[in-house]
């Protein structure tokens, strides 16, 4: 896979998952969502606007800073 075409989902620091790159999401019957090339689920669980990101994560006080094993 050429990187031009890679998609990247970002986990970022006590918040939402930054999803960059070709890819299409869809609704558990396979419609898709409106969105840009670049968007942010919600990875807390509290927005209002899932499967997207509205911020809320910074309200409610949402913690979670995973980090990959490097190799
Ligand atoms: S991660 Fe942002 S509202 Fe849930």
């Amino acid at each position: 896979m050429s990187t031009e075409n890679k998609v990247i989902i970002k986990v970022n620091d006590n918040g939402s998952l930054r999803v960059t790159g070709p890819v299409e999401l869809v609704d558990a019957e396979g419609n898709p969502f409106e969105h840009k090339e670049s968007f942010s689920l919600c990875r807390c669980g509290a927005s209002n606007n899932k499967p997207f990101c509205d911020g809320t994560h910074k309200s409610i006080g949402f913690t979670s800073a995973p980090r990959a094993n490097k190799s």
